[in-house]
């Protein structure tokens, strides 16, 4: 089933008088057009690869125009050391020929892991699992509607301090200092990466990763070993890949 209706009856965290209120999500594998765009997410948009006999391979794979994406195990390759900036992570498409065991097919497969949304403490819903992953590994995607800037900041107005925030931006530095952006919301349509809190230590980090088209998915991937019942998190501010030595932090206070 593609598209899942759920609702949940929570207790009022705004008054704590245990009122109790319906929470309607629509679920959604995958992210949806939204309000204030144009892109829509499932179009193709980009062109396959040729390699029909031979594996997909960086140097005669278009698809990997630098260097393997995924290892024989599909964890990531690393990248993002420290100082420097993460390279575009592009897996085969709809288009190519290849088959659907090529390496580079990893977050297309899905979720491989069994999650499970439960209730925190003190940070309204979770995400945990119920078993074993193994560092590198795809984990889930954060999927939801795509949203228009103007329509960003309409919602970022109608929030209280009380409201939960599941509006995302990405911000993506390319050539000649052009800067992509993509804006997702999961607040009414989206999949289960919207019940993944923040943590200043997260045990996952957030990668675009494109797939048929130029909206990249949003794929969180396993930080380090994780076991069973353990906390899914990851930094809000992007800051785990990113921004880990003092040049830039130097850049981050200057405000850049
Ligand atoms: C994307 S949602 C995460 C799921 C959310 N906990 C829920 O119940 O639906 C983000 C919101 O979760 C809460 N949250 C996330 N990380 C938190 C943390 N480390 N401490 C307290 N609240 C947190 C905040 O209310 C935040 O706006
Ligand atoms: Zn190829
Ligand atoms: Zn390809
Ligand atoms: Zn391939």
């Amino acid at each position: 089933m593609k598209h899942l209706c759920i609702y949940f009856c929570v207790k009022c965290l705004a008054c704590h008088a245990g009122l109790l209120y319906f929470h309607f999500l629509q679920y959604t594998p995958d992210h949806v057009i939204g309000p204030g765009t144009d892109i829509d997410p499932p179009e193709i948009t980009f062109p396959g690869c040729t390699c029909l006999k031979v594996p997909c391979l960086p140097g005669t794979c278009s698809c990997l125009r630098h260097e393997e994406n995924y290892n024989d195990d599909s964890c990531l390759r690393e990248i993002g050391s420290a100082g420097k900036y993460a390279q575009p992570v592009f897996e085969c498409n709809a288009l190519c020929p290849c088959s659907d065991h090529c390496k580079n097919r990893v977050v297309q497969r899905g979720l491989q892991f069994h999650l499970q949304v439960f209730k925190t403490d003190k940070k309204g819903w979770g995400l945990r699992t119920k078993e074993f992953i193994p560092k590198g590994r795809f984990v889930c995607e954060y999927a939801g509607e795509v949203l228009g800037f103007p329509e960003v900041q309409r919602g970022i107005q109608l929030q209280t301090v009380y409201d939960s925030n599941y509006i995302i931006a990405i911000r993506e530095h390319v050539c000649n200092g052009q800067v992509m952006e993509t804006f997702i919301d999961p607040t009414q349509v989206g999949n289960i990466g919207r019940y993944l809190n923040h943590s200043c230590e997260p045990n996952l980090f957030m990668i675009p990763v494109r797939i048929n088209s130029m909206v990249p998915k949003l794929a969180l991937f396993a930080a380090k070993d994780i076991f069973p019942e353990e906390e899914l998190s990851y930094d809000y501010s992007g800051r785990f890949l990113n921004l880990m030595d003092s040049e830039d932090g130097e850049r981050l206070d200057k405000g850049k």
